[in-house]
């Protein structure tokens, strides 16, 4: 983050009533405002349909932001920069008493002019806001106008593109931040600094080296109270089109020559290009997909996923994707990418690990079966760090090898207070920094890549449930692996 920037910004927040905004972007604008990566001159202007007023929405506002050590004259004084209007998206008659609103801010907090819309509602209006914003005259100030949305963006490449079109007549591509909170992670923004900044990581970084890379991003929470959404969705429009796929770009993609946002983009993109698209009919080859049944997780029973709501009795959706990605470049050939995602599975983690290849000979295990490669676990969430395993002497033995383990963990770091990925996009967002945001041609190819394996899905009956609640998901998954002589790391 550049520290030295702060933005004066009339923030308006389209789903201000939502979930959304109540766990992560009034905390985030609270962050940023507390260590002063906000001027004091800035608003929140909060729409959505209930009839709240100012006064609900601070009191919503300092309840999401209260904890042990806020003071209520702190929580009042960043509250007060709230405004709400019950909005009506599809009601043209509001967005000119938004307008108003906003002018009457500008003045009032002396903004400048720049104003950031957030989307943080229903989709299916997103294209339609997006136009209604420019025919009202919203995005004409003296200022900046960005427009920051959330996923998903399009069912399929189809939509996506349709609504691309729409909101493209109303905003340049420079101005639409289209959000994918993982980038803002710690641990995935160090992907790069851990590749191109380490002679002893980047050297090694190709398939004469690396025999395989996994990616896992696995909860233990099932559906929670997102059936509606989710059921339409499944794991491979929720996580595999743009979450993971954006963390196997950034594992693959080339050096940039220069740390700018269309030189990283452009490397990101290539990636996803090199891609292997899968006809539909060979899609189970690379592809196995579960929904969770019921389990048992400390003690708990927890019910399957077609018991979580009624409308969910007879899903066919999955909550579990796994895959085989393959990247046909100079690079990446031969060396597979297992990736894996669910929900309510055994533990809550985000990680990726990259095995390297074996040495020719290695005579310090008694057999084959005991080696172990050399492992470098890139861990992003809970434990965000690095865990690089070799084999070291084991103790006692004369000249046997057992795995050891060499590990950095982020947050063990003395005085280290690392800004949650929400924060940190919003701030990017305010000084235009467009970075850690996807590109549409990224959200493009990542929609060519899914909708085959969705397509194909389509087509077949699958034997749902087929995995437990607190389990690693199906066995298919595993057998993915194996058929290539590979397993799952838990490292
Ligand atoms: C969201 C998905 O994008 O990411 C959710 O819609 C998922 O279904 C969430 O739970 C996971 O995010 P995180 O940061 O908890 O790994």
């Amino acid at each position: 983050m550049n520290e030295n920037v702060q933005p004066k910004v009339v923030f308006v927040i389209f789903g201000a009533t939502g979930d959304l905004a109540k766990r992560k972007l009034f905390p985030s604008i609270y962050n940023l405002y507390k260590k002063g990566k906000l001027s004091k001159n800035f608003a929140v202007v909060g729409l959505a349909r209930r009839p709240w007023t100012d006064d609900v929405l601070r009191e919503n506002v300092e309840d999401s932001i209260r904890n042990a050590t806020s003071t209520e004259e702190d929580l009042q004084d960043f509250s007060s920069h709230f405004y709400y209007q019950s909005f009506d998206v599809t009601d043209d008659s509001t967005y000119d008493g938004l307008n108003k609103l906003i002018v009457d801010l500008e003045g009032q907090y002396q903004t400048e002019g720049n104003r950031l819309f957030y989307l943080a509602m229903a989709p299916n209006f997103f294209g339609l806001i997006a136009k209604k914003l420019k025919e009202y005259g919203l995005k004409e100030s003296s200022g900046w106008t960005r427009l920051i949305i959330e996923k998903p963006f399009g069912h399929n490449l189809e939509s996506a593109k349709e609504l691309n079109n729409e909101i493209r007549e109303a905003f340049d591509e420079k101005q639409i931040y289209r959000i994918d909170h993982y980038l803002g992670k710690e641990m995935v923004q160090n992907i790069e600094v851990i590749r191109f900044a380490n002679g002893i990581f980047e050297h090694l970084w190709n398939n004469q080296f690396i025999s395989n890379i996994q990616v896992t991003a696995s909860e233990t929470l099932g559906v929670e109270d997102r059936a509606r959404y989710y059921d339409e969705s499944g794991a491979a429009r929720d996580m595999l089109q743009n979450h993971i796929l954006q963390m196997v770009a950034l594992l693959l993609m080339e050096p940039p020559i220069k740390l700018t946002t269309d030189e990283i983009r452009s490397e990101k993109i290539k990636v996803l290009r090199a891609l292997r698209k899968y006809e539909p009919q060979n899609i189970y080859k690379y592809f196995a997909r579960g929904q969770y049944g019921s389990g048992e997780v400390n003690g708990e029973g927890l019910p399957s996923y077609r018991e979580e709501a009624e409308e969910l009795a007879f899903s066919n959706t999955e909550t579990f994707v796994a895959g085989k990605l393959i990247v046909d470049n100079y690079r990446w050939t031969g060396v597979p990418i297992y990736v894996r995602t669910g929900k309510r599975m055994a533990e809550k983690s985000i990680k990726i690990v990259i095995q390297f290849k074996d040495i020719p000979m290695n005579l310090y295990y008694k057999t084959d079966k005991e080696r172990h490669p050399n492992l470098l676990c890139i861990n992003i969430q809970p434990d965000a760090g690095i865990t690089l395993t070799v084999n070291g002497n084991k103790d006692g033995s004369g000249s046997l090898a057992e795995p050891i383990q060499l590990s950095y963990n982020h947050n063990d770091v003395p005085g280290i207070n690392t800004p949650e990925a929400y924060e940190k996009l919003l701030y990017d967002c305010t000084i235009g920094d467009a970075t850690n945001f996807t590109h549409w041609d990224e959200v493009a190819l990542s929609w060519e890549f899914v909708d085959p394996i969705l397509e194909y899905w389509a087509s077949k009956r699958p034997d749902f449930p087929n995995y437990k609640s607190g389990s690693m998901g199906p066995k298919a998954a595993d057998e993915l692996l194996e058929k290539d002589g590979f397993r799952w790391w838990d490292v």
